[in-house]
């Protein structure tokens, strides 16, 4: 294959990078200053023209930092959105711009496309707090009852389960089903959140987010304090007590699409730090209260080793042929639908 931006990609800021990128630096110029997007244009152009030669695409996921997910992201959203994209997209490549869940779940769904991560240790507290034994040691204990399995999680632990989920649509994965009991795994907090919306009963796991554990019930009283009418508007990672203090929870795409449709003039997302970022970035004239509580996984991915990834072919992601199969068929059952005994 022929890439010409392979060997040397000029990463001075010069005019033609300038005007090259202008229409870029619209999009963000609310969140990044001048002396910054000096040092991030010449990389968000190389890795816009090494996409286009590599017929490769990139899935940013909404807590990507802006010069990511406005400038090199082709496209971005919730988890959700970024999975059916991934069953979508025409490129031969993907990049993902996420953490390593998402990118198994993007080769699952595409076994013949080469799917790449900038970094193979952008990892999850959720995928780490369970394996595909503890799984094989819960449906001992609870013979029959369907398991359905959060996205974040390894390919090991979607091949133990039934179908998977993502925030985005829990409630509605769980009442699909037809049954009024189901195992919901990892992560404690959102099973105990969609427990809450719904007559299913649900078997929980002891995982959680090292992000959204750690926003508290007073976190919020004090924003209403200080914040005369802010909108607070939590991710259900977030224990329950945050939740309910909360006057709207929904997944990050469902944050996004609450503040573009409600237009609130003062709003706080409980959520990871980029979000308010992205969001911010696209509506001048809210007002953002911005807590701050960072993913160290997702903030391994940086414009330097998107560059990288697309420059070198790094890091193949590859999935053990043992679990493969069923891996698949949980992704594929949440894409498409599913019911016990079919
Ligand atoms: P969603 O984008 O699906 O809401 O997930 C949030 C998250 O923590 C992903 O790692
Ligand atoms: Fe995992 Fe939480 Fe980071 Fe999302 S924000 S990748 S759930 S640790």
């Amino acid at each position: 294959m022929n890439v010409p931006h392979l060997a040397a990609a000029d990463l001075t800021f010069n005019e033609e990078t300038q005007s090259r990128t202008a229409l870029l630096y619209d999009r963000v110029k609310k969140v990044i200053p001048e002396i910054e997007w000096a040092v991030h244009a010449p990389k968000i152009d190389a890795i816009n023209r090494l996409k286009a030669e590599r017929n490769a695409v990139i899935l940013g996921h909404n807590y990507m930092t802006p010069e990511i997910y406005h400038c090199v992201a082709d496209i971005v959203g919730d988890s959700l959105a970024l999975a059916r994209h991934a069953a979508d997209t025409e490129a031969d490549i993907i990049v993902m711009a996420g953490v390593h869940f998402m990118a198994e779940t993007a080769k699952l769904i595409n076994p013949n496309k080469t799917v790449l991560i900038p970094d193979l240790e952008a990892g999850c507290s959720l995928a780490a707090s369970i394996t595909g034994a503890d799984v094989q040691l819960i449906k001992e204990k609870y013979p029959g009852v369907p398991v359905v399995t959060y996205v974040n999680t390894s390919a090991e632990v979607k091949a133990e389960s039934d179908i998977c989920c993502t925030s985005g649509n829990a409630k509605q994965i769980i009442e699909s089903l037809g049954v009024d009991k189901v195992i919901m795994l990892p992560d404690e907090y959102l099973a105990q959140n969609v427990a809450r919306e719904t007559n299913v009963e649900i078997i929980a796991w002891k995982g959680r987010c090292e992000v959204h554990e750690q926003f508290t019930a007073q976190d919020m009283r004090d924003f209403r304090t200080s914040y005369p009418g802010v909108v607070i508007i939590a991710h259900p990672e977030c224990p329950p007590d945050v939740v309910d203090e909360a006057d709207f929870s929904g997944s990050t795409a469902g944050m996004a699409d609450y503040v573009g449709e409600k237009h609130p003039s003062r709003v706080v997302l409980v959520t990871e730090c980029s979000m308010s970022d992205n969001v911010s970035a696209q509506y001048p004239d809210i007002e953002f209260v911005k807590p701050c509580n960072l993913c160290p996984h997702m903030k391994r991915i940086e414009l330097d080793n998107i560059l990288s990834a697309l420059q070198n072919m790094e890091h193949e992601v590859t999935i053990d042929p043992a679990v493969t199969d069923n891996a698949r068929r949980s992704v594929e059952r949440m894409l498409n639908g599913w019911a016990p005994g079919q």
